[in-house]
């Protein structure tokens, strides 16, 4: 499974954190960035990994700020995702369960890294339940077709 990653500069440590993790799970990880502690803005960033799961090069991605609440704003944005900002892990499984979410988003400043890691896996090792799921999943996406035709 391939998995976009990007955070901005308040993410970095705990993006940095589950690149290692989810290699040493062998993931194979797409890393947008950003690298360093420079003061970045968290769209430029959000737009990369979302566009990347958009458009089926990750199966999904995985999103770092201060907050997980900007970077999680812009990723959706992008036509085709589903990003939750999640701080625990009931929500982490079940936006995967009954959301189908493609993204989720984290914040470094409210999250601390084991419970980040804790976040990552619950998210990864649930599965979409479909079912009447599947309907209110595909009436979100009619809302997105129906403004994008505005
Ligand atoms: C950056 O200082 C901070 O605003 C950003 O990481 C994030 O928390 C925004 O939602």
């Amino acid at each position: 499974m391939k998995i976009a990653l990007a955070c901005d500069h308040g993410g970095i440590n705990l993006k940095e954190a589950i690149k290692k993790h989810l290699e040493k799970n062998n993931y194979e990880v797409v890393d947008f960035g950003t690298d360093t502690t420079d003061s970045v803005d968290y769209p430029d960033y959000a737009f990369k990994a979302a566009t990347a799961v958009a458009q089926k090069d990750a199966d999904c991605g995985i999103l770092v700020c201060g907050t997980g609440i900007g970077i999680g704003i812009a990723a959706n944005k992008v036509k085709g995702i589903r990003c939750a900002t999640v701080g625990d892990t009931f929500s982490a499984r079940m936006t995967k369960a009954h959301n189908d979410a493609n993204m989720i988003a984290l914040g470094e400043r409210v999250t601390g890294i084991g419970l980040g890691l804790d976040i990552v896996d619950a998210y990864l090792n649930s599965s979409f339940e479909g079912g009447r799921h599947q309907k209110r999943v595909d009436k979100i996406m009619e809302i997105e077709k129906l403004l994008n035709n505005r």
